[in-house]
This record gives structure tokens, C-alpha cells and sequence, in this order.
């Protein structure tokens, strides 16, 4: 059996497959003020998921920043939790390999295996939920840099909000689930007027424009909470990536994810199968 975590700012998702990838149970849980009950609550569900049955691997997505050779939850900026070694603590538990990923490269990866970016092959996936996380996959593989790279924490207007992670006029700070509720009085599911989803829709654009420049993918998925309302703002996301996107390529199709719920967690799972 191989056991998937999804670890978010509200809620965490438990995942259990077999050898095939088939999702056998799945548990929601608010995810604690503070990480070591964290720990604590998911060691205890996942042996009562398990039951007698044999665990392989532990895969899990969470929000960056990660200490990768470490297996470490550092301090993620919309979440109060701070240096949390959940690799180690879970691998002591459990004695099988337990694999750390950012959420959107998990989901990205997810994306471009089974969702909306099949046959993609250089996919770049947008997360725009409460934070907004970027992940880039390759030919079917997680691309890291020295660290993964933080798309959502590019800046797209000097002069704009302060980011949760410190700095100032972030992508995250002004077109996230959670920025759009700060500027509009409104979560995103209740905005229904166009001029509110123009005005997302250009920021939202400024942002992509510029990480595709930067990345050069051949298809762009979005997922989070805000990307289920796509049919708001395609029209003019469209109009503005054609008006700040860069001329010297052709704008690759910016399309929704096919599993925005369950993208990081089957992320997760891919990598607990992957996992030696
Ligand atoms: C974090 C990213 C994460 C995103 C979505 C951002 O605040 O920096 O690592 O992918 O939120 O959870």
C-alpha cells in the first residue's frame, strides 16, 4: 500500500492506493494550528487507514519553502508552522521512505501524468488557492532548481501589498485565493460581475505572462480554488496574456486542471510509487 498526503493551509487530505495507483480511501482532516499535532494526527489516521495491510511508501505535498535534503517543512507563508521534519518523524513511525514535494510540483506532476496536461512536455502548473505555488514538469519529471522554483513569489507591481513570505508587490499578495478576499471584500466564488474578474483576469495575466516567458512551456494548467471559476475570467485572461505576453512565441493554451481537488494528493501518491 502507499500512503498520500496533501497538506494545506485549511485542510489535509490522506490518500491510500495500491501498487496500481488505485485510490482505495481518502480522509479529510483540518489541518492543526500547529505542526507537531500535525504529526502526531497523521501517524495515528494513517495506521487506522492501513490497517493490517502493508505500507510501501509515504509520499507528501506541502506547501514550500522545503529543506529538500532534509525532508523538512520550513515556514510556509500562510500556514503558522515553522522547521517541522515531518520526513523523519513519519520514516521513524513507519521505517518505509517517506518523499517531501512542494504541493504544486506534486500537483503539476499529477496534471501532467493523468489530468489536463497529458501528452504536455514541458507543462507548467499555476496553483492559485490560498497561496500561489508554481511547479514545472518535464518529460514526465519534477524540475527543481537549487531550491523548487516559487513562481507565485515573483513581482508583478512594485508598489503592491507586502507578500505573507516578506516582500512586497508579490504575485501571491494580489491574485491569490486569499488576496483576492482582501481586495474585493469577497472570496472568489461569490465575485460574479466582469469588471472584478477583469480586473483578477489582468493581474492574473501580468503574472503569467511573465513565467511563461521565463519557463517556455508548451501547455500552462492552472489549478487551485480560484482556477474553478475559469469560465469567469478565460475570456479576458485571453484578451490580456495576447496584450502583456511576450511576441517571440506563440502563447501556449492556459487551460484548467483536470482534478483540482485531488491534483496534490495523486502528485503525492506518484511519488510514494516512485519512491525507493
Ligand atoms: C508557497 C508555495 C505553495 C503555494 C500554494 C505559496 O505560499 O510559497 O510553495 O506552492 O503557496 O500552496
Amino acid at each position: 500500500m502507499y500512503v498520500g498526503i496533501d497538506i494545506g493551509g485549511s485542510k489535509m487530505l490522506i490518500g491510500l492506493a495500491n501498487a496500481d495507483g488505485k485510490l482505495l480511501k481518502t480522509l479529510k482532516l483540518p489541518t492543526p494550528l500547529d505542526g507537531h499535532s500535525a504529526e502526531h494526527i497523521l501517524e495515528y489516521r494513517i495506521k487506522e487507514l492501513l490497517g493490517d495491510k502493508k505500507l510501501k511508501a509515504i509520499g507528501i505535498a506541502a506547501p514550500g519553502p522545503i529543506d529538500f535534503a532534509n525532508g523538512v517543512i520550513l515556514s510556509p507563508p500562510n500556514m503558522p508552522w515553522h522547521n517541522l521534519p515531518i520526513t523523519n518523524q513519519l520514516h521513524t513511525r513507519f521505517k518505509v521512505p517517506v518523499v517531501l514535494e512542494n504541493d504544486a510540483d506534486a500537483a503539476g506532476l499529477a496534471e501532467a501524468l493523468e489530468g489536463a496536461g497529458k501528452g504536455s512536455r514541458y507543462l507548467l502548473y499555476v496553483t492559485i488557492s490560498t497561496g500561489i505555488g508554481t511547479g514545472l514538469v518535464a518529460g514526465g519529471q519534477i524540475v527543481h532548481g537549487a531550491s523548487d522554483p516559487e513562481g507565485g513569489h515573483i513581482v508583478i507591481d512594485p508598489k503592491g501589498p507586502q507578500c505573507g513570505c516578506g516582500g512586497q508587490g508579490h504575485f501571491e499578495a494580489i491574485v491569490s485565493g486569499r488576496a483576492i478576499e482582501r481586495r474585493f471584500g469577497r472570496p472568489a466564488y461569490q465575485i460574479k460581475d466582469t469588471a472584478t474578474w477583469d480586473i483578477i483576469a489582468r493581474d492574473m495575466a501580468v503574472g503569467l505572462s511573465g513565467l511563461i516567458a521565463i519557463t517556455a512551456p508548451d501547455k500552462v494548467v492552472l489549478g487551485g480554488g480560484v482556477s474553478v471559476h475559469y469560465n469567469r475570467f478565460k475570456k479576458p485572461l485571453a484578451k490580456y496574456l495576447e496584450h502583456y505576453g511576450s511576441r517571440l512565441y506563440p502563447m501556449p493554451p492556459v487551460v484548467p486542471a483536470k482534478r483540482v481537488e485531488r491534483a496534490a494528493l495523486d502528485g503525492a501518491l506518484i511519488l510514494a510509487r516512485r519512491a525507493k
